[in-house]
């Protein structure tokens, strides 16, 4: 009886700890939480990040069917992104962290998403009818599952500073 009763005093700090994490999961970053990539049973998701992998199988089959015709099915975009066309509209960019998508914070990119590039003078069509936020936070786990661990990282900061 007693032992049994120190052993349930010990174990419960990790069961809180544990408990605090188990509705984080999948949550993209807002640039407020410190640790976004702890899943419910404590280990860390894929590389440390934010994402599941079922999320990024979600996400592939998402970007193809949505994103692939403009910023090609492999993510690496328009070689020539960076140079207008005759009516001043920029090519579909490289989403692969090549370029520069990974400057963006979380909600931006999501914004991005749902509304498109038109209201900015771009040409990308908005998707916010048609895709849920979730499809949309699966489409960027794929996504950022293209970038190296470096950008990645340089993501997450550039999230905590600004949200
Ligand atoms: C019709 C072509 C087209 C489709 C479809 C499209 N995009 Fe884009 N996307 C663009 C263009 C062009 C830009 C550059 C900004 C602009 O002109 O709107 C862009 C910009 C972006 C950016 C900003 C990148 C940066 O470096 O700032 C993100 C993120 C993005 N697209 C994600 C997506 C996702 C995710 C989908 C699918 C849900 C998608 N796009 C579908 C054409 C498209």
């Amino acid at each position: 009886m007693k032992n049994k009763s120190i052993a349930l005093i010990l174990g419960m700090p990790i069961l809180l700890a544990l408990g605090a994490c188990s509705d984080e999961k999948g949550t993209p970053p807002s640039g407020k939480e410190k640790s976004a990539a702890v899943a419910p049973s404590g280990a860390l998701y894929v590389d440390n990040r934010w994402y599941s992998p079922e999320q990024v199988k979600r996400g592939e089959a998402l970007f193809q069917q949505n994103c692939a015709e403009c910023h090609k099915p492999d993510a690496s975009g328009d070689p020539n992104w960076k140079q207008t066309d005759a009516e001043g509209k920029l090519p579909p960019p490289p989403l692969n962290g090549t370029a520069h998508a990974w400057h963006h914070p979380m909600p931006m990119l999501q914004q991005i998403v749902k509304n498109g590039g038109i209201p900015m003078g771009g040409s990308m069509p908005a998707f916010k009818e048609k895709l849920t936020p979730e499809q949309i936070n699966d489409i960027l786990a794929w996504v950022q599952s293209h970038w190296p661990d470096k950008t990645y990282t340089t993501w997450m900061q550039i999230n905590q500073r600004k949200s």
